[in-house]
């Protein structure tokens, strides 16, 4: 058999679907007059490859033609994928390793890797190994963050402190330190499509228990966004109606205007539901982005906020202090650094007392605000006296 000479890439964007791939899979068969490797970069659903294939063999025009298929999964994070690239962690290859054909074409691929990542983070594997790893090791990362979560409900109960925890934990070299940080909740593209993916797999093996297991982790993380919600609400002396609420962040995290599966959607609806107006700042989101998702532009958890309700309860600010002026209670959902420093006692100055901050990204001196006057509710801390005075959750 010819060994493949070229290198195609297929499903090059995020979450690439089906559509997506089979029409790439087409075009690479209706053009390819050479052997070829065709690699799989998009997180695919298991066994795309062999669907791959299927396609690539059936419609090639060019008799003669042979195809191997790679998957190589990225790893790659926003807002640090450079960096991600050129030093990873690990590069992963998978491909067929039972005959020489796919042993020629993995060796292929690991030669371009090789000319800036060392040997020994090279990986390679079977293809199905190679594909289930993408969506399992996103499962893991946010399973992380939803274990740590959950213990920040547990600490607020109990009076322990989740950062503490979490330190401890991380200390030991078998769980590490990263990825331990409580949030209002995860978000972005990937981890919660690739976990309902993991699970829908699971399912149709029928992995009833493992396909539970891993949905625990968005209902956690649902959980989490909820909690928020009602810790707001119980808090602020059980009604938001007509109260003004600064959210400062709408990006699902630092650093990036993206907001696909942004917790501030899930929280932003459920302030808006009971009432509340929100006066929202991110540094990269637009108003229009922000409207969109907060009427049709997400599937996310069932709020029945209507387009009228976002028209007259949405108010997009120019900056953290104006969406903070007069309002009754300043919540964090990114972790944008700007917030650490804004002028925290003028903000109090402007504020409806008592005034109320939610760090639901634990980033504020807390401490310091106290001293200033609020009243702080942190994710996971012991809880502010005031807050607990018959207004637990
Ligand atoms: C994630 C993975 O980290 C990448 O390895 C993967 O390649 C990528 O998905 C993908 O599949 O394309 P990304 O979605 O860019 O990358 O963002 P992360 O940095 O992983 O953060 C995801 C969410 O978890 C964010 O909302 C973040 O705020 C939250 N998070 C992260 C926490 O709440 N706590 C933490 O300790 C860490």
């Amino acid at each position: 058999m010819n060994t493949p000479t070229k290198t195609t890439g297929i499903g090059a964007g995020k979450a690439a679907d089906l559509a997506y791939w089979e029409s790439a899979a087409r075009t690479i068969a209706a053009v390819s007059t050479t052997n070829k490797i065709v690699v799989e970069k998009s997180t695919v659903p298991v066994r795309t490859a062999e669907a791959i294939q299927k396609v690539l063999e059936r419609n090639c025009v060019h008799t003669g033609v042979q195809f191997q298929i790679l998957s190589n999964p990225e790893f790659l994070a926003e807002g640090t994928a450079i960096s991600d690239l050129e030093a990873p962690d690990r590069v992963l290859i998978g491909g067929r390793e039972d005959t020489e054909a796919g042993r020629a074409a993995i060796a292929a691929l690991k030669a371009v890797y090789e000319n800036w990542v060392p040997p020994e983070r090279v990986i390679t594997a079977n293809l199905w190994s190679a594909e289930l790893t993408k969506l399992a090791a996103n499962a893991f990362l946010a399973q992380r963050i939803s274990s740590i979560n959950s213990i920040s409900a547990l600490c607020e109960a109990t009076g322990a402190d989740v950062t503490q925890v979490a330190f401890a934990i991380g200390r030991d070299t078998r769980v590490g330190a990263r990825f331990l940080n409580a949030s209002v909740g995860f978000g972005g593209s990937c981890f919660q499509k690739d976990i309902l993916n993991l699970v829908y797999i699971c399912e149709s093996q029928g992995l009833k228990e493992v396909a539970e297991y891993w949905r625990s982790v968005v209902t956690i993380n649902d959980y989490q966004k909820n909690r928020f919600v009602r810790r707001i609400i119980s808090g602020m002396f059980n009604t938001i109606r007509n109260k003004n609420i600064a959210v400062l962040g709408f990006a699902f995290k630092k650093d990036t205007g993206d907001t696909r599966e942004t917790p501030a959607i899930d929280v932003c609806r459920g302030l808006m539901e009971d009432g509340a107006t929100c006066l929202v700042f991110d540094p990269q989101v637009t108003e229009q982005q922000m409207r969109y998702d907060l009427t049709d532009g997400h599937t996310g958890q069932s709020h029945s906020i209507t387009s009228e309700q976002v028209a007259k309860q949405l108010k997009v600010s120019t900056s953290a202090f104006a969406a903070c002026e007069g309002a009754h209670a300043v919540i964090v959902l990114t972790e944008w650094d700007e917030f650490k420093t804004l002028d925290w006692e003028a903000v109090f100055k402007t504020m409806v007392k008592p005034a109320f901050v939610f760090d639901g990204r634990n980033i504020l001196d807390h401490a310091h605000l106290r001293e200033l006057g609020f009243i702080v509710y942190a994710l996971g801390k012991p809880v502010d006296p005031f807050l607990k005075n018959g207004n637990a959750l």
